[in-house]
């Protein structure tokens, strides 16, 4: 008898739906059916555009059997809306809802999983009535560890060339570069540019793109991969009692399983540790479910169950969630389990490293050859005795291109942010810190092409500590190119924010939006200055343009919908 499939497609940006796409396929394999996992873009490119195409017919999913698990927030407008739409589309569609949709809530104390595990037993209900596990070949119990996805097969050949050297990835100008493929970019400068009495390490990095067919506009962003760093790689080497200098093959132990995309064949453990394994990122439940599986240590592999367990979920989430311990330090705290955890099982239990985006803040007209981003060094502390360092920016800053060639894999793609051709269409841009960054690299195109209109409100805490490109921006005042405001927020007893210098231009603004036609654009990363700033532009337009409250709101949301106010804000 042929074994039953599921298809499970999923969405994923930070990996918490691959992750539960992932949990369901092994619950899947556990009661023998076959299951297969796949990206939503990668099944059908640009999947929802696929799925609401006109001409999808009322039937075109009669046989189907579908159940659709979403993950949100309830403290956004559009919970869920994702799932919702996509439940209602797929009935539409003459598909059979085995259930109706699971909305994972972020807000919930227990996270999403508190309305996901009562919604996966009633699904498993329902797929064993129709697919029942056949008697001959009885469920897995839990506990007992699946097959892994890969089989490592070590090579005797030790390589004579130091291990770091093997990479694969090419430099040489092909195809633009891609997540599949980067550019190995030689880091040029990396530069503090924060005064030393600054509480941030804020780094000007520049990197060498000649030898690629890299090429961006004003609005790009760059993607990076960052490693982990060599402490850390070393660390998890020894305790999981790896020669960081074996080379291995890895086989699918199942066909149809991709190969891990960017990880060179053959490998050694130091690059799989180094550049492929996130070691430093906090674990999912389903990390431990798989230690515990394969934990050899009485004590240890009972703890590690009661986190994987549904009743664990509290204690867990003290224990790695809040104080953001990482799955090297969870290893650190099961030796006993670390040193005995076959290598066939390191993708199977340690997610890949992601690449991290960063608006460019260079022009290739002011800087050709050349991309330069500004990168806040993440880095907070928790009740753990070692404070949290963000991966990607703490690597970036680790580099001295003083000491050699150092590269940093890299690729461009667009970003949110457009700007207007026209040459005579007035810019307002509001960056306050690193949410300048963009606007740079949009002031150097501009200025090159000789667009007048550059208005620019930069916010930051004192002049001398944190005014990034202070005396360039002076130049171009100076030369006419550009209108710079200031908000210094901590040279003066009471908070001075970019809103507020808004509001006190607010004549200005409105003309420049009322009659001149300008674009207004908004970057930054502070939690609350998108809501701020966009609450000042509404009461501009009261104010200023005697605008009714909802016309002012109607108003800003028409300038949203033509483009004419964009943002791109990050957490
Ligand atoms: P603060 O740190 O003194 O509060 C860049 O981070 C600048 O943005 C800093 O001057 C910071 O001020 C300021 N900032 C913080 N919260 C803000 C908000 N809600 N709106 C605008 N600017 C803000």
């Amino acid at each position: 008898m042929q074994v039953p499939q599921l298809l499970v497609l999923f969405g994923s940006q930070t990996g918490t739906a691959q992750d539960e796409a992932e949990r369901l396929a092994r619950e899947a394999r556990r009661r023998r059916l076959g299951c297969r996992v796949q990206a939503l873009d990668s099944y059908a490119v640009n999947f929802w555009r696929f799925i609401f195409r006109k001409s999808l017919l009322s039937t075109s999913l009669c046989q189907m059997d579908f159940a659709v698990l979403g993950l949100g927030d309830s403290s956004y407008a559009k919970f869920n809306f994702v799932a919702k739409k996509l439940h209602r589309r797929l009935l539409q569609l003459g598909g059979n809802a085995l259930l109706p949709p699971c909305l994972g809530d972020d807000q919930h104390e227990l996270g999403p999983d508190a309305a996901i595990d009562p919604w996966l037993e009633d699904l498993w209900k329902k797929i064993l009535g129709l697919y029942p596990v056949p008697l001959d070949f009885p469920e897995i119990p839990r506990g007992v560890p699946l097959p892994s996805k890969f089989i490592f097969q070590f090579l005797q050949e030790v390589p004579s060339v130091g291990a770091e050297e093997l990479n694969t990835a090419s430099s040489a100008p092909q195809r633009p570069p891609s997540e599949l493929q980067p550019f190995l970019a030689p880091v040029v400068t990396n530069q503090r540019v924060t005064g030393p009495q600054h509480f941030q390490d804020v780094r000007l990095i520049e990197f060498d793109i000649t030898d690629s067919s890299i090429s961006y506009a004003a609005g790009d962003v760059v993607f990076i991969m960052p490693s982990n760093s060599e402490t850390h790689t070393q660390q998890f080497c020894q305790l999981l009692c790896l020669d960081p200098k074996q080379l291995f093959m890895l086989k699918a132990r199942e066909p149809g399983v991709p190969y891990p995309p960017g990880l060179p064949q053959p490998c050694t453990v130091w690059q799989l540790v180094s550049q492929y394994l996130d070691i430093a990122s906090v674990p999912r439940r389903s990390f431990f479910e798989l230690l515990a599986c394969l934990s050899p240590h009485g004590l240890e592999r009972e703890k590690l169950l009661e986190f994987s367990s549904a009743r664990g979920q509290e204690e867990l989430w003290e224990y790695c969630n809040r104080p953001r311990r990482t799955i090297l330090e969870v290893l650190c705290d099961f030796p006993h389990t670390a040193a005995a955890i076959p290598p066939d099982y390191l993708l199977d239990l340690i997610p890949r490293i992601r690449p991290r985006a960063f608006s460019i803040a260079s022009s290739l007209l002011a800087h050709p050859r050349r991309l330069q981003i500004l990168v806040a060094v993440v880095q907070y502390r928790t009740r753990l005795k070692e404070p949290r360092r963000g991966l990607c920016s703490s690597w970036l800053a680790s580099l001295n291109p003083e000491q050699g060639l150092v590269q940093v894999p890299l690729w461009v793609r667009p970003g949110s942010l457009v700007f207007p051709e026209t040459p005579n269409t007035p810019i307002i841009m509001v960056g306050p810190g690193t949410g300048v960054a963009p606007f740079r690299a949009a002031i150097q195109e501009r200025v090159a092409h000789g667009q007048t209109g550059n208005f620019l409100f930069f916010g930051c805490r004192q002049r001398d500590q944190d005014f990034y490109w202070q005396t360039e921006w002076q130049e171009l005042e100076k030369k006419g190119c550009l209108t710079l405001v200031t908000a210094f927020s901590r040279e003066q007893e009471h908070k001075v924010y970019v809103q507020h210098r808004l509001r006190e231009l607010g004549p200005l603004v409105w003309e420049l939006l009322d009659r001149c036609g300008a674009y207004f654009y908004l970057a930054g990363n502070a939690k609350y200055m998108p809501t701020d700033v966009a609450e000042a532009l509404t009461s501009i337009f009261q104010e200023i343009g005697q605008l009714s409250k909802p016309d002012a709101a109607a108003y800003l949301a028409r300038l949203q919908q033509t483009l004419r106010f964009q943002t791109e804000t990050w957490a």
